[in-house]
């Protein structure tokens, strides 16, 4: 069981997380799923939570008060609790730390709105993650987006039939092209090799497609990976 925490302005955006897979998954108790609005811990009478900028320039900042607040009130359920703060400055978040945070029993994600946020908040976090090169409105559909990788992870969220070992990236490959019946679509046809029956090759094939889809698709991937004799062999067929 992973407990999530949101720090949130905006709870109510968090729908999605309530349907679907993510929804089996809280009823099955695989995951617990709270939100916290901190603007519940802003102190002022008018419940302010961003303020104009020190030195000028445009836009609102979060203010650091309500959300050291809001974490100061957290129960911490567990010793190896990860504080991520949603950020366009963060590292960009890939398959690889999504692996890694479904092995915490606790996340809690704080998102910001507005411009930015006062430096301070930064120290309230362990990790600080974009969803990517671009900026949002907020980071909650940043933190929605890697909610949903992370929890697809956890052991018995998918069903005992389905495996994430085989999906795109979590091999640092893209996934190869798959086919279901029938064999011949209006003249297209399923690769031979897939009927065949014949498990060797087609996982070679498999392999092959795979790299040959990266290669094409995301070059940029390749410099990760470590290749194995085979790959070298299949390459040169
Ligand atoms: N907040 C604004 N832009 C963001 C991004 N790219 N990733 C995470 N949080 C954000």
């Amino acid at each position: 069981m992973i407990k999530i925490t949101i720090l949130t302005l905006f709870p109510e955006m968090f729908v999605p997380l309530n349907e679907s897979i993510l929804k089996r998954a809280q009823e099955a108790g695989l995951v617990e799923i709270n939100l916290v609005n901190f603007r519940d811990y802003a102190v002022s009478k008018h419940k302010n939570v961003d303020d104009i900028p020190y030195g000028g320039g445009a836009g609102m900042l979060l203010k650091p008060e309500p959300i050291f607040a809001a974490i100061r009130d957290l129960p911490q359920v567990s010793h190896d609790r990860k504080l991520i703060l949603m950020s366009p400055q963060g590292h960009v978040f890939h398959q690889k730390k999504a692996e890694e945070w479904s092995t915490h029993q606790e996340l809690v994600f704080m998102c910001g709105h507005y411009e930015g946020f006062d430096e301070r908040i930064r120290e309230l976090a362990d990790e600080e993650v974009s969803l990517g090169d671009y900026v949002l409105t907020g980071g909650e559909l940043a933190a929605m987006v890697m909610i949903d990788a992370v929890v697809r992870l956890i052991p018995g969220v998918l069903g005992e039939e389905v495996s994430a070992e085989e999906d795109s990236h979590s091999i640092g490959l893209l996934e190869y092209p798959q086919y279901t019946r029938p064999a011949d679509f209006e003249g297209r046809m399923v690769p031979e090799v897939l009927l065949s029956g014949h498990h060797a090759q087609i996982k070679r094939w498999r392999r092959k497609e795979s790299l040959r889809r990266t290669f094409l698709r995301r070059p940029d991937l390749i410099k990760n990976l470590e290749f194995g004799l085979d790959d070298y062999s299949l390459l040169e067929e």
